[in-house]
């Protein structure tokens, strides 16, 4: 057995073969074409492999990725593409593959590492937890919008640049080249759909499905409430069956004017996340409770093995890493997950959760 290692650029075909294999042998596309900015020759470092003589057995990939939030950038480590080949499952393969794949995100000075996934238990082991907050709105049924000029156009084939100017405008995004988003539009089962002002602007924009994923869900929008609002309306239409918007929980005009039309939210989770750098990200939290706040007694401190966070001299202490996931990323508020009392609870529900966001196409 060999590994974990970074594949060779010789194995990359084999490798390709081998996820095609395991995680897509039913569609008629290839894996790299739904993950075309992680799963390239050029990220080919950040790939981990166990192999036999033979043949690949085990992968995982790691895609870096810089958050722009409203308080400053966040280095994350989005993990995806893991896999064991069936005959070689529960033999520790997975596992050595992402400690293996945490390390180097840690070595890369990420501030966190973040996965999609349903399998709770098995990540809880390697200390994720799900957390950040994801606010579904299941639009189940025609929306009565008023009439609008703007003309709504299906076709990937869109005003790249415009684009690109709308999604600079969220408050919290990853930072994306122009060839990034390119990228992206090509991927299969993607439908891209914008509204455009009678002048030629573009007022919004939304996008639904991306391969064999999220069909139904719009995971990607910008633009105005009132272009959003009109878009969603017309592929709900479009779509004749109901279609679910995928919303950060901080996207709060949108969410209210759609729960202001009936539809109602539901609460979920942004993923699975594990911190990396604990020093790093916990001096940007105290950074910017100071700068924001002015609040300069907030603690967050990691220390043999246990976290310790308070304000003053009230310090609470905890050995679980997801404890402190929750509190930094939320969806809940840090009194509703655990009573510090009124002055500590004050502090903290203002400083956190802090806003963290990952659009539908960057998730890995
Ligand atoms: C999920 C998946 C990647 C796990 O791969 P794996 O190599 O079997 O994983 P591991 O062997 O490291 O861990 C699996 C289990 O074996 C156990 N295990 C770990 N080391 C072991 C060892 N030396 N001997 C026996 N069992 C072991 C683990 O504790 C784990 O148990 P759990 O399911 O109770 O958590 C694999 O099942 C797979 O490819 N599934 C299809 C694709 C998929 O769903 N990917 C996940 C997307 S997020």
């Amino acid at each position: 057995m060999e590994g974990p290692r970074a594949p060779t650029t010789s194995e990359f075909g084999d490798l390709v073969k081998f996820l095609d294999t395991n995680l897509r042998n039913q569609s008629g596309w290839s894996v790299v074409d739904e993950y075309p900015t992680a799963l390239t020759l050029q990220n080919i470092h950040n790939f981990r492999i166990m192999r036999d003589q033979e043949k690949i057995l085990s992968n995982a990939v790691i895609k870096p990725t810089i958050i722009k939030t409203r308080r400053g950038l966040l280095k994350v480590g989005c993990l995806g593409s893991v896999v064991t080949s069936e005959q070689h499952r529960n033999q520790g393969l997975s596992q050595t593959v992402l400690i293996d794949c945490l390390e180097s995100i840690k070595s890369q000075g990420c501030d966190i590492a973040i996965l999609w996934t349903n399998l709770y238990d098995f990540y809880r082991k390697l200390g994720f937890e799900l957390a950040g907050g994801e606010v579904s709105l299941l639009i189940d049924k025609p929306l009565t919008v008023p009439p609008t000029t703007l003309k709504i156009i299906q076709n990937n084939k869109s005003d790249t640049q415009a684009l690109f100017r709308l999604y600079s405008q969220h408050s919290v995004s990853s930072i994306r080249t122009l060839d990034e988003f390119e990228k992206y539009l090509k991927i299969p089962n993607s439908r891209l759909y914008t509204a455009w002002t009678p002048e030629g602007k573009l007022e919004a924009y939304a996008v639904e499905g991306k391969g064999v994923d999220l069909q139904g869900y719009i995971h990607e929008w910008g633009g105005t409430v009132d272009g959003l609002v009109a878009l969603i309306a017309h592929m709900r239409i479009q779509f004749g069956k109901p279609v679910t918007v995928i919303s950060p929980s901080h996207a709060q005009g949108l969410i209210r004017r759609l729960e202001e039309m009936g539809i109602k939210r539901v609460e979920g989770f942004l993923g699975m996340i594990k911190i990396t750098n604990p020093f790093g990200l916990f001096a940007k939290v105290i950074r910017n409770a100071r700068q924001e706040w002015g609040i300069t007694n907030f603690i967050m401190d990691y220390r043999e093995g246990a976290y310790y966070y308070g304000v003053g001299d009230n310090l609470f202490r905890t050995e679980h890493e997801g404890d402190i996931v929750r509190l930094l990323f939320g969806p809940q508020k840090p009194s509703q997950i655990h009573d510090a009392g009124p002055e500590v609870n004050a502090v903290l529900d203002k400083i956190l959760p802090w806003e963290m966001w990952i659009w539908g196409w960057d998730s890995v």
